[in-house]
């Protein structure tokens, strides 16, 4: 049987243009036509008040807020109802929005249903905070022409909410943008790059363009503008640019053309003079200061770079001076120093100082040894345990999945049916093992498609992947904010890390799986327990890629930033992690602060795993991996290793019953630039 289950069912989004239960196979809502032509021959936004429907439970007017002479107070119930009988002058999609407030902090699920057929088994009625505090819960569904009986009827026995009005109106729209074309770059200097691209087009309309410079929004245009021209740039840097449309729903179209653009140098080319007598003070086990003599130049100089091992750029300061944080205890590194102006013209570089770091710092849990385990890889993913103790890992773009033993013996076992890549971070990412597999041979993948991310199952009977069956399916995609972490935590549920598909408002939807931490059971359905009584366990991530649980059960996550700050999360049931509202720490009430913060230059973090209650991070564009001590629910000093030594790292994982890591690499992409099957994974011993 066909384990088949689409989110938009679940969370009862789209439900109009899927059909009321089930769901279609090829595509969400998105570019069915009928959505966009057919509302407007419904009676728009029309308000039915509960009290004039028929209320099983008392009509109340003790909270404020409410519209009308009151609200409906079901009785506390499973089963009890409101139904509204409303009228509409054509059959099709119309979008049904319930007034509610919940003053408590249990989710009030109920079961929508038009005429008698379901369209909404478990819709979340969450906590509004307070019963005066009224809030929106939106879905789309089907009327008949003429008198509709629509009804929301509460699953448990609280009853529902408090239930305020229905507001009828055209259907949401849910249709994307069509794809910016040909982007160009115009005009280029110094500090400018002027775009131009062919306008897309929509079924309601285009508000904005967001141009992007790698997987980070760097600008916008107006919803009428073919042109952008971007200032305040760095002289003599490549930007990655691609243009995206989104619409007044916050739909967004797929990628336009990519277009590497890198600005022309100023009219001054003449680079500072090399930084001289460079000297190291206050060595600690994790942090050196440096000071130097300044550089001078024939404009100025802007800044001072710092260099570690001669190639990675470990801080940038305008003094001559800088504390360098974050290193590993009891390692040797090699400080240089180079100035720059604002042409970004680069002087020679000081005299090199060495230093060694002191020793171990508290809370243990030191990479010792790293060796290479295997080689010829191109961009490993996803990697999990199998029983023998061999891992079982996914190439995000060959779609390929292999197994490769502790001795390092790499095999091909199959590859993953209907996977596509997005042109960029997508494809086939997260894979996880079943806790059962040595009886039930299932394996779980989350993988890009044609319709959006998937989780899919499949059989591997220890030789060959088979038996493709889709569990989740129409997670939006991007080019970029995928997620792709699939893992089974340690209460025996799937967590899978889904990515704002840069459609940023997604990730502060309830009702969207989009910039969430998802959890659900192997058929794909919501675990029990979910706050929201869907897949989704927190939400306002942006895009997350990590996941472990320290050793008291505690979920710990990592996720890429925006421009500035990227996180390590403790993740709770139901908390919301702030995105796009907030980027690293912010004080607005309802949002939780991560736990450690590090700009992108420094991490841009992947994989996470713990050992012995120590987390590892491993880091993309910072091309090192992190070790932070956690204690309790507090995250400790953060340390870096291999500091640009082996490039982009993108997975770490445990070895289970070991202080053993295995990680891999990411070089071998649009961003690493080296060639296909230049990837590698190590292991690392955990002194
Ligand atoms: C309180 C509240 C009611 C609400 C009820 C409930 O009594 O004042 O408005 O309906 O709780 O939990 O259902
Ligand atoms: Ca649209």
């Amino acid at each position: 049987m066909m384990h088949r289950t689409c989110f938009a069912a679940q969370a009862a989004l789209w439900v109009g243009a899927i059909g009321a239960l089930g769901c279609s196979s090829a595509s969400t809502a998105e570019g069915d036509g009928n959505l966009g032509n057919s509302g407007s021959e419904l009676l728009a936004g029309t308000d039915y008040e509960a009290e004039d429907g028929v209320c099983q439970g008392t009509v109340d007017s003790n909270h404020t807020g409410y519209s009308g002479r009151g609200f409906c107070n079901t009785n506390n119930a499973v089963g009890a109802y409101v139904e509204w009988t409303v009228s509409a002058a054509a059959a099709g999609p119309s979008s049904l929005a319930i007034r509610y407030a919940n003053g408590t902090t249990t989710d009030r699920p109920a079961t929508i249903s038009v005429n008698g057929a379901v369209v909404a088994n478990a819709q979340p009625f969450p906590g509004t905070g307070a019963w005066t505090t009224w809030e929106l819960q939106t879905i789309n569904a089907n009327l008949v022409a003429g008198s509709n009986k629509i009804r929301v009827a509460s699953n448990t026995a609280n009853g529902t909410a408090n239930l305020d009005k229905l507001t009828v109106d055209a259907p949401r729209d849910t249709q994307a943008p069509t794809t910016p074309q040909n982007l160009r770059a115009t005009d280029v200097t110094s500090n400018t790059i002027a775009l131009a691209w062919n306008a897309s087009t929509d079924n309601v309309g285009v508000v904005a363009y967001d141009i992007y410079h790698d997987g980070n929004k760097i600008s916008e245009a107006a919803g009428n503008a073919t042109t952008k021209t971007l200032t305040g740039l760095q002289p003599k840097t490549e930007y990655r640019l691609t243009v995206f449309a989104r619409d007044a729903a916050g739909n967004v179209s797929a990628t336009s053309n990519s277009v590497p653009v890198t600005t022309s140098p100023t009219s001054d080319t003449e680079p500072p003079t090399a930084p001289g007598n460079l000297k190291a003070s206050d060595v600690t086990n994790n942090s050196v200061k440096l000071a130097w003599t300044a550089s001078t130049d024939n404009v100025g100089v802007t800044g001072y770079d710092v260099y570690s091992g001669g190639g990675v750029i470990v801080t940038n300061v305008q003094g001559t001076q800088a504390t360098i944080t974050g290193l590993a205890a009891n390692t040797d590194y090699s400080f240089t120093v180079k100035a720059k102006d604002a042409g970004n013209n680069v002087s020679g570089a000081s005299n090199a100082v060495s230093v060694r770091t002191g020793n171990v710092p508290p809370g243990g849990g030191v990479p010792k040894t790293i060796t290479q385990l295997s080689s010829g890889w191109t961009i490993p993913w996803g990697l999990a345990w199998l029983p023998d103790g061999s891992a079982i890992i996914t190439e995000r773009e060959s779609f390929n999945v292999y197994t490769l033993t502790p001795s390092g013996t790499k095999k091909q076992v199959g590859k993953v049916p209907n996977a596509v890549g997005t042109t960029g971070e997508g494809g086939l990412m997260g894979i996880a093992v079943d806790p059962n597999w040595s009886s039930n041979h299932h394996i779980y993948v989350m993988h890009s498609a044609s319709e959006g991310n998937r989780i899919a199952r499949m059989t591997f009977d220890g030789n060959a992947l088979s038996d493709y069956k889709v569990l989740i399916q129409g997670i939006k995609k991007s080019k970029y904010h995928n997620g792709g972490r699939l893992k089974f935590g340690p209460d025996g549920y799937l967590y899978a890390t889904a990515g704002d598909a840069q459609t940023q408002s997604l990730a502060q939807d309830k009702n969207s799986p989009n910039g969430k931490i998802l959890r659900f059971k192997t058929d794909g359905t919501p675990a029990p327990g979910n706050p929201f009584g869907t897949l989704v366990y927190s939400y306002g991530h942006r895009n997350p890629q990590g996941l472990a649980w320290d050793s008291a059960g505690r979920l710990w996550e990592s996720e890429l930033g925006d421009g500035s700050q990227d996180e390590l999360n403790l993740i709770t049931a139901g908390a919301n992690y702030g995105w796009p509202t907030c980027e690293g720490n912010c004080n607005v009430s309802g949002m939780t602060n991560p736990k450690k913060t590090w700009s992108t230059g420094e991490a841009s973090p992947s994989g996470l795993a713990i050992v012995n209650d120590v987390a590892y991070m491993a880091a993309l564009k910072g091309k090192r991996l992190w070790r932070i001590p956690l204690s309790g629910t507090s995250a400790g000093t953060p340390t870096a290793y291999y500091v640009n030594t082996y490039g982009r790292l993108r997975t770490v994982e445990k070895v289970p019953g070991q202080s053993l890591l295995w990680l891999s690499t990411t070089n071998s992409d649009f961003n690493g630039k080296e060639p296909a099957g230049s990837d590698k994974i190590f292991k690392i011993t955990i002194e």
